[in-house]
């Protein structure tokens, strides 16, 4: 193991435990650099219900903003920032699950993971699902933030608007746009816009690190660059008694098998995985990602018991994990979710 010094251990204490407020850090100093295994315990179920998963309405609309920002190249303009392209305004939807965790003592923990693109659909599936409520009621602890993708993320203001104060957590790989963002902008171009400045507190999660949020549930960030010009991608991890290891993502940016490998090389009890839920990105615009399409017949060396993937993974991609024989968990294609052979909009899954 490469040992910490004394200067990032305290480092870690201070950041981790003081500042998290949710838990405490456990953490190596980078990636792959841990030789202890961390235990981040045991929880006794994770209840996922999908708020929504369809990020966008139209892939030929969003391939052609992209396109256009590019100046007609689609390779440059998925180089360009996403706060610069001229996004159609009738396109755009979110990404946003709602999770509930019972820890072993019976206390059930509720988080937002993401909060999606356009304010007025969140608001529409929010009070559909009595999202705004909990919000209200302080029944939601925190949004954690995936990563600055604008399907994740410009949504913002739906979440601000029941709670101001409500906990956020982000990596810290966010460029200074979303930060603007967060305390309040509206970004004429992209047509983003959240006028309600966050209040409450916001914690930024270092790359590499290990966070536990409570007993069981941990997330972990990489860091790297992803289309449209963002930076890094944090994911969660729950260790389900008696079932294994549950992975949670937003798009999987970062590839389902880096982080399956993380937790299982680094935390106790990753070598029993038992179900992934979230975007894989492998066909996110239609056909399979061809350098992206090994993804799937590697994941079935982990062997989950339960495949809860929709969002950025696309159709072509959940039939071939069906032709596979993998055992993904299907939906019912409500509320604008296209097939019931994954988990869409207002469908639930429990892992535990
Ligand atoms: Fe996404
Ligand atoms: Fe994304």
């Amino acid at each position: 193991m490469e040992e910490m010094n004394r200067r990032d251990f305290l480092k870690t204490l201070g950041v981790g435990a003081a500042a998290l407020g949710v838990g405490s850090m456990v953490s190596s100093k980078a990636l792959g650099a841990v030789s202890k295994k961390i235990d981040i315990g045991v929880c006794k179920s994770v209840r996922i219900k999908c708020i929504s998963e369809t990020g966008w309405w139209s892939n030929p609309l969003l391939l052609s903003d992209i396109k256009q920002a590019g100046k007609g190249n689609l390779r440059k303009g998925l180089g360009v920032s996403q706060w610069e392209i001229d996004w159609n305004r009738n396109n755009c939807a979110g990404s946003c699950s709602l999770i509930d965790v019972e820890t072993l003592d019976g206390k059930h923990h509720k988080f937002l993971v993401d909060t999606g693109w356009d304010p007025k659909w969140m608001d529409k599936r929010f009070k559909e699902e009595k999202v705004d409520e909990m919000l209200m009621y302080k029944d939601i602890e925190f949004l954690y933030v995936t990563h600055e993708h604008l399907d994740h993320f410009w949504g913002l203001e739906t979440t601000l608007l029941y709670n101001p104060k409500i906990k956020i957590i982000i990596p810290t790989t966010f460029y200074p746009e979303a930060f603007h963002f967060l305390r309040g902008a509206k970004f004429l171009y992209p047509k983003a816009k959240n006028l309600i400045p966050h209040r409450g507190e916001l914690i930024r999660t270092e790359p590499g690190k290990i966070y536990k949020l409570f007993p069981g549930c941990a997330s972990i960030a990489f860091d790297f660059p992803i289309i449209v010009r963002i930076r890094g991608e944090q994911s969660l991890f729950f260790n389900v008694k008696d079932k294994g290891m549950v992975l949670v993502t937003g798009c999987g940016h970062q590839s389902l098998i880096t982080l399956a490998d993380f937790v299982q090389k680094n935390v106790v009890g990753g070598g029993s995985m038992y179900g992934v839920y979230g975007g894989l990105h492998l066909a996110p615009f239609g056909p399979i990602i061809p350098k992206r399409a090994h993804i799937i017949t590697e994941m079935g060396k982990f062997n989950f018991k339960k495949v809860a993937c929709n969002h950025c993974t696309g159709l072509p991609a959940v039939q071939k994990m069906v032709e596979l024989g993998y055992p993904v968990v299907r939906g019912t294609a409500r509320y604008g979710s296209i097939s019931d052979l994954y988990v869409g909009n207002g469908d639930e899954v429990v892992f535990g």
